[in-house]
């Protein structure tokens, strides 16, 4: 049923901040409550966010940005509350979620942040600091040599605070001086970062381009083995998910990401579809590379987030639209009644989807005859084939005039058969 068995559990790697245990295993952090609450007119309130905070532990994925506590005084209590409840909830198997706030390099909002997550059992502060040509000059005003200084002083001040577990984001390092990454980004390690993860933050790369772009950073920041590197690819051309996977296939062990891919303009990558991707292709095609997420959670994940967040899934998205795992057209419904791995490559029930039927047949004007039988067959009809052509003969001339046929629809034109005289 797509829930991993307890010895897969099992071999979960401990948390530890700074170390990868097992080289393939991928940390799944998840931004729904702030990169995604960043989505226009997604505005959640406390009691929601908690109640996501939970479904996520549920899901398992390893960290938790529960918000930007300087932003607001709820946004603070969201996140100190995510930190007593979820932050403290330690499962029969040992696991909790890591739970992290966000902060600028600015010592309140440093201090506020530590505030809030500190009552985790995991706590985590998340600080970042733009570090392309164009953010520095237009947006931070700041020299090359003062965003090294601020970012090393942002994270002593975490250090002096009792914080161990710090990230580090270069922002739009997508569009940055790698020399210059590596210099901030050796001097954050020497400071005392443990994460370093690396936004594209305006979506602008391509992932052969972001991928080179991590395994560069790997080879040349001084204490990059000291360190977990980590992506956050924004979604502005649609390569959000391509690009993460290619970065954790560069090297990088943590996948920043939001349910349903909301996040800042055009979103952030799908947690979904990074999970199912590297859940289906991860062994044999991405060099055994492996999740702790229960992908069973996803599907009531997904709802969850598109209710309280007002934001709809469109019907084609990948893994949790609602057509993913719908067929409409004749060929394939064929197919997919003599096998269902002609036309499906995940299982529904394995992201915990129930369907009406177990093929995934939508009736309409693509359908086919055998499909035709096979509903009608499930509605308790078994048709003599004279009859079944005269259905289907009518069943098409309606379903030219309606997107989709109910089976309400095929049971009135099979009463109509079976009473003629
Ligand atoms: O997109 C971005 O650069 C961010 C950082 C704060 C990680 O959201």
């Amino acid at each position: 049923n797509g829930e991993p068995s307890k010895s897969t559990q099992s071999r979960r790697p401990e948390y530890i901040p700074n170390r990868i245990d097992d080289p393939n295993y991928v940390r799944i952090f998840d931004t729904t409550l702030r990169d995604g609450e960043q989505s226009p007119g997604a505005t959640l309130t406390s009691k929601e966010k908690l109640d996501i905070a939970r479904q996520l532990a549920k899901l398992r994925v390893d960290i938790i940005e529960a918000g930007f506590p300087v932003a607001s005084p709820d946004d603070f209590d969201a996140v100190r509350s995510i930190a007593m409840d979820v932050g403290n909830n330690v499962d029969e198997d040992g696991y909790v979620p890591v739970i992290c706030g966000l902060s600028r390099t600015i010592i309140r909002d440093l201090e506020v942040a530590w505030e809030a997550v500190k009552l985790a059992k995991r706590p985590r502060v998340h600080t970042f600091l733009a570090t392309s040509a164009i953010h520095m000059e237009h947006k931070l005003k700041m020299t090359p040599d003062q965003v090294v200084e601020n970012a090393v002083k942002a994270v002593r001040h975490l250090r002096s605070l009792g914080c161990t577990d710090i990230e580090f984001s270069p922002e739009d390092a997508g569009r940055s001086d790698p020399k210059f990454l590596y210099r901030v980004l050796a001097a954050v390690i020497e400071a005392g970062a443990t994460t370093l993860n690396i936004p594209d933050t305006t979506g602008w790369n391509l992932p052969h381009e972001f991928g080179g772009l991590i395994a560069d950073l790997i080879a040349n920041t001084p204490g990059a083995d000291k360190v977990v590197f980590s992506t956050h690819c924004q979604n502005d051309l649609g390569l959000s998910t391509a690009n993460s996977l290619a970065g954790a296939m560069a090297g990088a062990r943590q996948i920043e990401c939001t349910i349903n891919g909301i996040g800042e303009r055009a979103g952030n990558a799908s947690l979904e579809e990074v999970v199912m991707a590297i859940n289906k292709r991860g062994a044999q095609q991405m060099g055994g590379l492996r999740t702790g997420i229960r992908p069973v959670h996803i599907i009531s994940t997904s709802k969850m987030v598109s209710d309280y967040s007002g934001m709809m899934v469109q019907p084609h998205k990948a893994i949790v639209g609602a057509n993913a795992f719908a067929h409409e057209s004749g060929i394939h419904q064929d197919g997919m009644l003599k096998s269902k791995d002609t036309y499906e490559i995940i299982r529904p029930e394995e992201i915990g989807l129930t369907r009406q039927d177990d093929a995934g047949i939508v009736m309409g004007k693509h359908s086919g005859r055998n499909a035709l039988r096979t509903k009608l067959q499930a509605l308790g009809f078994d048709l003599a084939q004279d009859q079944l052509d005269d259905v289907f003969k009518r069943f098409k001339s309606l379903a030219d005039k309606k997107k989709n046929v109910t089976d309400e629809d095929v049971l009135a034109l099979v009463s109509d058969e079976v009473h003629q005289p």
